[in-house]
């Protein structure tokens, strides 16, 4: 009877080992805070959508909310008295129906934008920021000053905004702009 008694008592205290063991398993595991998202994963990120200018294709929508506010932006800049200038080797294309500058354009500032912003998929193979913006880019008619620096940011927000991009978002890319003006801005 005390044998029996006995191997109870140890199966129960086992029992109670085993069970504390197992709350120990139950706690929470320190798990690693959520990685910040990228902007290009808030803008949609990777997910492939119907490419609208090029039916039959697919686009990653980040890529196309960056290149729908490329392109709305450099319409801006094309109305844009302050800026045309700069863009007067641009303009002189687009005014002849040779869209080729324009097309070669919209894809190196969206990828530029596009690996800034975090996009994993896509390669920036442009110029640096400093010889596309001087004499080293025979298609750059003058330095940047700083004042039309802060004009190309207006109208950046008003590219973004044709898109509905969210504020917050618009906010985030000024930011990244922002860190741009030193290599830009050259005089
Ligand atoms: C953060 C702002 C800017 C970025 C990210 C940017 C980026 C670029 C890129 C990637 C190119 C193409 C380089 C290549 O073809 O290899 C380019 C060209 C050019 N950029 Fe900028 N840029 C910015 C601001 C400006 C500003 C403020 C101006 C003038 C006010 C300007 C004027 C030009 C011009 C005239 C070209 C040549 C356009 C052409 O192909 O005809 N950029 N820029």
């Amino acid at each position: 009877m005390r044998t029996l008694l006995n191997t109870t008592l140890c199966l129960a205290l086992a029992a109670t080992a085993v069970t504390g063991c197992k709350k120990d398993d139950d706690k929470p595991t320190p798990t690693t805070p959520a990685p910040t998202p990228t902007l290009y994963q808030r803008l949609g990120g990777t997910t492939m959508v119907n490419d609208p200018a090029n039916p039959g294709q697919m686009i990653e929508t980040g890529y196309l909310g960056l290149r729908s506010v490329v392109d709305s932006t450099i319409f801006v800049i094309a109305g844009d008295a302050q800026l045309q200038p700069y863009f007067a080797v641009l303009l002189a294309e687009v005014g002849g129906g040779d869209l080729t500058g324009f097309a070669a354009l919209s894809e190196s500032l969206t990828e530029f934008f596009a690996v800034a912003c975090g996009a994993q998929n896509f390669t920036y193979t442009g110029m640096n920021m400093v010889d596309a913006h001087n004499s080293m880019n025979p298609r750059m008619t003058g330095l940047v000053t700083d004042e039309d620096f802060d004009r190309f940011i207006v109208d950046l927000v008003a590219g973004a905004a044709q898109n509905d991009v969210p504020a917050d978002i618009v906010t985030d890319i000024g930011a990244l702009v922002e860190t741009l003006r030193d290599p830009i801005v050259q005089q």
